[in-house]
């Protein structure tokens, strides 16, 4: 139908706003109709003529341009950061439950805190798999908008919410009722599986990393510091429940629901109402029968005890309240084979395998890799390369192998060794416990980032202006290659680089120079070896004096320093052995990294070591070798030539025999005690 509208440049002050508040009525209900209960009364192309009249007008007379105005979705240029937003009521999570028993256990709680035998009346409803959002509307305006945060306060994301099409910025008036004052309402931002795959294949079109799953997509989209980002992602929400609300009362929570629809509000269509929890078990059932038709990713049913008076009596404990529970879907499964295994190597240097996949759908989602966690699942499970292999995706979590189906075996397939070199960089694998771990910790590449962020960060080289974001920078564009680069940066370098001003670089390379004279323990910390911490490193700095000797230190050297067990000694040793590490060791000193004299911790047992057998009458063990410590002085845990004192108590172990033997010194509980009072 084509309208006759009147020029607007003809239009005077007092029209122009009569029409503009019409077109907005007009245009909140086609968008009601169309985003919340997608039943288009119009076709798109007469909707835009609404849109862009109103936007002619709202043009020509800007002082009627308001907030909640359907032309104000997209707010223009991003912000610096989000808001903090508090909630007025906190927003709880909810407990799980992974089996039909219990949810029965739940229900069979409820009745006995409310001391009942009769069936609950429950809202059965959807588990949806996105992200909480509180939106508050004052005198029906959509007034801001905030995560869940930690329940207490959430992050202001209003301006990205006004870009979800089907959240009213101005509710629809009730019948016969008026408008609450204030209403907070509460739901979940979503992304439709076809929405996340549209996403996802424009990012892969620019070379941009995919959203592992419609959730993670909608998280980042709302995330985005210019709501024009966020606009362009169709995101969705169904509301669940409301907060604070004046000038409404509801008694049952599935009223709530009905009227927070009557409003203009989204609310999913499977919600309803049933009697008793095996009612509620057959609802849980029936949802996941549909689950793979409804277009968007549900995790569960969440059932809510109906009557408010009710959930008021049960109350919450702690985060979660007493009368609602999440009934979560088993993960779903499907069968496919394992054409090959490979191994990733993480960030710490971890080598995982993983199953390469035929690839298959599992909900929605083409799997193509698998994890295998390690090589003793691997051998658990018995996973061969050729097996035909049972794959489940829970959520967010990275698809795993569950099974192998050993009867469809041809005995050709081969099962898998991991390598003894790390795929990405060639040196060594060790394996500390189920996990294989690549030892070319300096020179890894999968390890590069993590290995130059440890290096530079505050406890260890402390290189100030070096954080997270500029070492990606500097790896990404090619500048470092290992830690020892760090040293080679020159100021022309970072000015070739984006957002690398004169002062910025002076100030980087001023604080690069500066980290050149670490102490021992800060360098041996910053080298990120498995196992060696700040304490540790501070232990080995003051056994062994210099990098030289903790270089060419063998593993039983190191076993007879206090505190260091079998496997870090292993690590240590490993971690020299490696010649990419070594290589790396000489850069850093040919550009000059040297660490300074440790001044000694000023005590009266400096420099000497302490072994304790048996049984103390006035310290705990732990308490004696922390009085060691603090005293300047070393804690041994086994007897070596490296002991100067060994302490007997009662009944002395196999060590007080040991230390005879090697003729240490044996002295009492009172004499240490003197020695710490001298
Ligand atoms: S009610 C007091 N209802 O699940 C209960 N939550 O694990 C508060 N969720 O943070 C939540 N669908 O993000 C509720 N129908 C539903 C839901 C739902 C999804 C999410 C929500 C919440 C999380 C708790």
């Amino acid at each position: 139908m084509e309208r006759a509208w009147k020029d607007v440049k003809k239009l005077t002050r007092t029209e122009a706003s009569a029409e503009v508040s019409s077109l907005r009525d007009e245009i909140n209900l086609h968008n009601y109709r169309y985003y919340v209960l997608d039943s288009p009364v119009i076709s798109d192309a007469v909707f835009d003529r609404l849109m862009l009249r109103l936007e002619a007008i709202e043009a020509r007379f800007p002082g009627l341009v308001t907030p909640d105005s359907p032309t104000q979705r997209v707010g223009a240029g991003p912000s610096k950061e989000f808001g903090a937003i508090k909630h007025t009521l906190p927003m709880l999570s909810l407990n799980n439950a992974f089996t039909g028993e219990e949810a029965v256990e739940f229900d069979r709680r409820v009745k006995r805190f409310l001391k009942t035998a009769d069936e609950i009346d429950y809202a059965a409803e959807p588990k949806i798999d996105g992200l909480a959002v509180e939106l508050v509307y004052f005198n029906g305006v959509f007034a801001t908008g905030s995560t869940r945060g930690d329940g207490t306060a959430g992050e202001d994301i209003t301006r990205n919410l006004k870009t979800v099409k089907s959240i009213p910025l101005k509710l629809l008036k009730p019948e016969k009722a008026r408008l609450p004052r204030v209403i907070e309402v509460r739901g979940e931002i979503y992304l439709p599986i076809e929405g996340w795959k549209r996403v996802n294949a424009e990012r892969e079109k620019k070379g941009e990393p995919l959203f592992a799953n419609p959730r993670n997509a909608a998280a980042g989209s709302l995330r985005q510091l210019d709501p024009r980002v966020t606009a362009a992602r169709p995101l969705d929400i169904f509301c669940y429940g409301a907060g604070r609300a004046e000038g409404v009362e509801f008694t049952t929570h599935i009223e709530t629901l009905e009227y927070l629809k009557k409003i203009g509000m989204r609310v999913n269509p499977l919600v309803e109402k049933v009697r008793g929890i095996e009612a509620a078990l057959a609802y849980h059932r029936r949802l996941e029968g549909m689950r793979k038709g409804l277009g968007y990713e549900l995790d569960g049913a969440v059932i809510k005890v109906n009557s408010l008076g009710l959930q008021e009596r049960l109350g919450v404990l702690t985060r979660s309240p007493r009368w609602a529970l999440a009934c979560k879907f088993a993960p779903r499964q499907e069968t496919t084979v394992v054409k090959a295994i490979e191994v990733g190597v993480g960030r710490t240097g971890a080598l995982t395998p993983v199953a390469v996949l035929e690839p298959v759908e599992v909900g929605g989602v083409t799997i193509t890799h698998a994890t295998l966690h390690n090589q003793d699942e691997v051998d658990r499970k018995d996973v061969r390369i050729g097996d035909t292999v049972v794959v489940e995706r829970a959520g967010d979590v990275i698809p795993e192998v569950k099974s192998v189906i050993k009867d469809t075996r041809t005995g050709g397939e081969r099962p898998f060794v991991m390598p003894g070199k790390c795929p990405e960089c060639g040196a060594t694998v060790e394996k500390t416990r189920a996990i294989h771990f690549c030892t070319g910790g300096l020179a890894c590449p999968a390890q590069l980032m993590e290995t130059i962020r440890h290096f530079a960060s505050k406890r260890a080289m402390d290189i100030e202006g070096l954080g997270t974001k500029h070492v990606e920078q500097l790896v990404k564009d090619g500048l470092i290659k290992d830690v020892a680069d760090i040293y080679r940066v020159k100021k022309d370098d970072l000015l070739k680089l984006e957002r690398w001003a004169e002062k910025s670089a002076e100030n980087l390379l001023a604080s690069i120079e500066k980290s050149k004279t670490p102490t021992l323990t800060r360098l041996i910390y910053a080298l990120g070896i498995r196992g060696v911490g700040e304490h540790m490193a501070g232990v080995l700095a003051k056994r062994l004096g210099n990098l030289g000797a903790l270089m060419k230190a063998s593993k039983d050297d190191l076993l007879g320093v206090h505190d260091i067990g079998p496997e870090t000694a292993l690590s240590i040793t490993d971690f020299f052995a490696e010649s990419h590490n070594r290589d790396v060791m000489e850069k850093l000193e040919k550009h000059g990294v040297m660490s300074v004299e440790e001044k000694p911790p000023e005590g009266k047992l400096n420099g000497k070591t302490f072994l304790f057998t048996g049984t103390l009458k006035t310290f705990s063990r732990e308490e004696a070798k922390r009085l060691v410590e603090a005293a300047g002085g070393v804690a041994a845990s086994a007897a070596g030539k490296n002991v100067d004192y060994v302490v007997t108590g009662e009944e002395p172990g196999s060590k007080y025999g040991k230390a005879k033997k090697l003729g240490l010194k044996i002295i009492s509980e009172e004499e240490f005690k003197k020695m710490l009072r001298a």
